[in-house]
Parts: structure tokens; sequence; C-alpha cells
């Protein structure tokens, strides 16, 4: 196994300066990426299995109803699995598992900021598949796809073609500009015969996406508070979970989820290990999440303008989610 144990931890440095500068700014905010602790991303694995919260199970559906389609499409070639953000590796089985049994040479690149994460599910996978091989990349995404490029390009027996996927409609996290930087940089790093498959909500019924991240059992609001939490333990923060609300609602003119902390009441909170005191007004948000839902057209444009194009689009009967296949848009001979 081969980890790259680089520069992309979040340190408590990190975190105090940006929590700092998200809570002077005029909308307070805090950058999502610091949901995931431990405790955050067990309760994230709780969303995903709220009634409410279809993103998770429509895209398993449509993983399940299409992979034969998909491995069709790639064919019976040697192939190395790419996948951006592991996280537990969940449905990357509900791929791998036909991949190993028809094609004869799969070597499977997860890639994760967390080192954490990515030795977990690793050793998971190695319990399960004990021919499957796997190089875990600690690092964020483009890096990742790079050293990986350099390491197939070093050795000979790893296949050359690579199947990139990036699921649980993580890019809707980026703003839409960020979206297509990010494309645009993977597909930088995307050969003439590689595919890519990326998850991505529908934009639909506002009442149906409120619901989704608005669960009857309050796991996505516990989710939310978390982050005070988060700040309190590492921080010597004095936040008061009772003092604040969580609040998400789709915007319909952004075509996107946010997700909020509203102060209850006027109050200020000190954080010792920053040596500040902020204020809040009652009503007053600190902005935490967006998660931008697509329409099929507009996420043709971001896919064109970001240099790929649309093999197919997989999408579940009810037209909520889809899995979109890429392919690299080729504008001379070379790859
Ligand atoms: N990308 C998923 C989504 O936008 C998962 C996610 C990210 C999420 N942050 C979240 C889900 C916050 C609920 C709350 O839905």
């Amino acid at each position: 196994m081969l980890i790259h144990n680089n520069e992309r931890f979040i340190v408590n440095n990190e975190f105090a300066k940006e929590v700092e500068s998200g809570l002077n700014d005029k909308q307070k905010h805090i950058s999502p990426k610091f949901f995931y602790d431990k405790k955050g991303s067990k309760l994230f694995e709780e969303i995903c299995k709220q009634p409410e919260y279809y993103l998770n199970r429509t895209e398993s559906q449509i993983l399940k109803n299409s992979v034969d389609k998909i491995l069709k499409i790639i064919g019976d070639e040697e192939i190395s699995l790419v996948e951006l953000g592991n996280g537990n590796s969940l449905k990357t089985r509900i791929l791998l598992e036909p991949m190993l049994a028809g094609i004869k040479n799969v070597f499977y690149f997860p890639i994760d900021v967390s080192l954490k994460m990515l030795k977990k599910s690793i050793s998971n996978l190695f319990s399960e598949y004990s021919n499957l091989k796997i190089y875990g990349v600690c690092s964020d995404y483009v890096t990742g796809l790079v050293k990986i490029n350099h390491f197939i390009k070093s050795k000979k027996n790893i296949p050359k073609r690579k199947f990139i996927i990036f699921l649980g409609s993580s890019i809707g996290n980026f703003d839409p500009k960020e979206a297509q930087i990010f494309l645009s940089s993977i597909s930088r790093y995307v050969k003439k015969n590689d595919l890519l498959l990326i998850g991505i909500d529908l934009e639909k019924d506002k009442s149906i996406l409120d619901r989704a991240y608005n669960d009857k059992n309050g796991i996505t609001a516990k989710f939310n508070l978390n982050v005070l939490s988060r700040i309190n333990k590492e921080l010597d923060g004095e936040f008061k979970l009772s003092n604040f609300e969580h609040e998400s609602f789709y915007n319909t003119s952004k075509h996107r989820i946010e997700m909020h902390l509203i102060s209850k009441i006027d109050q200020q909170v000190r954080i010792r290990s920053i040596g500040k005191t902020f204020q809040f007004k009652k009503g007053e948000t600190i902005h935490t999440e967006n998660s931008y839902k697509y329409s099929l057209n507009r996420l043709e444009k971001l896919v064109d303008r970001s240099g790929l194009q649309v093999v197919k689009n997989f999408v579940d009967p009810n037209k909520q989610y889809t899995l979109i296949l890429l392919k690299k848009i080729l504008n001379t001979a070379k790859s």
C-alpha cells in the first residue's frame, strides 16, 4: 500500500485563522470542511440514512441500475479506478465488484485528505476483496491525480487507462465558478481514453429540497451545530449551542441549498485560543454550507466549459439525481 502522506492536513492553526476571519466578515461564515471531525463524519453517515435525504439512496440506486451499461462502455480493457474522496467506499463496491469479476487487471486508487478515513476504508476493502490492488493517496484531489498519473507511468503492470469517480454530489458544494475551475483542472490530467463519472443532485421542487436538509430527526441540525462544539473543543470557545438554531432552505434564484446557524438572541461569544469575543445579533446567521443543484442544461454547460463532454447521463426515473459519464474533449490529435 502506498500512502502519500503530505501537506493538506487541517491543523488547528488553520482552523483558528479561518474561524476568526469568517466570523469577522459581514455575513459571518465557517467553511464546511470543518464539519468533518469524528463526530461530524458519523453524523453525516446518519444523514444519509434519513428518509428525507434522498441523495445517497438515489445515487446508489442509479449506480446499481446502470453499472452494466457503464461497464459496457468501459469495456474489458484493464483499468485504474480513481475515486475522489472515497468516504467509506460503500458505493464504490457497487462498481468494484462487477469490475473485478469482468476485468482482468483492476487497480483502485482512493484519494482523500483524511488519512484516517483512507486507512479505515482500505483495510475494510482488503478484508473483503483480498485480491484487490489498492493504492491510497492522501492528498487533495488534483494533486492526487497528478501523483497517480506519475505512478501509473513509472510502473509496468498498472493499467494506463483511468476511470475517475466523484460521487455524493460533492461537486455541488463548490460554487459554480469553483466547480468549473475544479473540473477544468481535473480535465487537464485526464487522457483520451479515460472516463469520468460524477454524481450530481438535480434541481427540483423546493419543498423536496427543503425537507432533505431539514430531516425530522434533526440529524442535519446536529451536524450543522457540531461545528460550534468543535470550536468549543479545539479552540477553547464558549458557544452555547442552545443559543443557536439550524436553518437550511433552498435559495431558488441562486439554485442552492444554504445552511446557516441562526443566533437566537443578542449575544457575545469568546473564543479563547483566538483571543477574541464575537458579537451576534438576534437573528444574525453564520453561513456554513451551500449545496448547488443543477438542471441538465446548466450541468452540460458547466461540463462543456471545463473541456469535457457528456458520454451519457444516467438519471433516475423521478429525475432527482444524475450520474454523468464524461470524457475529455480533444482539440488536437494529442491526448
Ligand atoms: N454533497 C452532499 C450534499 O450537498 C453532502 C453534504 C455536504 C451535506 N455537506 C452537507 C449534506 C451538509 C447535508 C448537510 O447534500
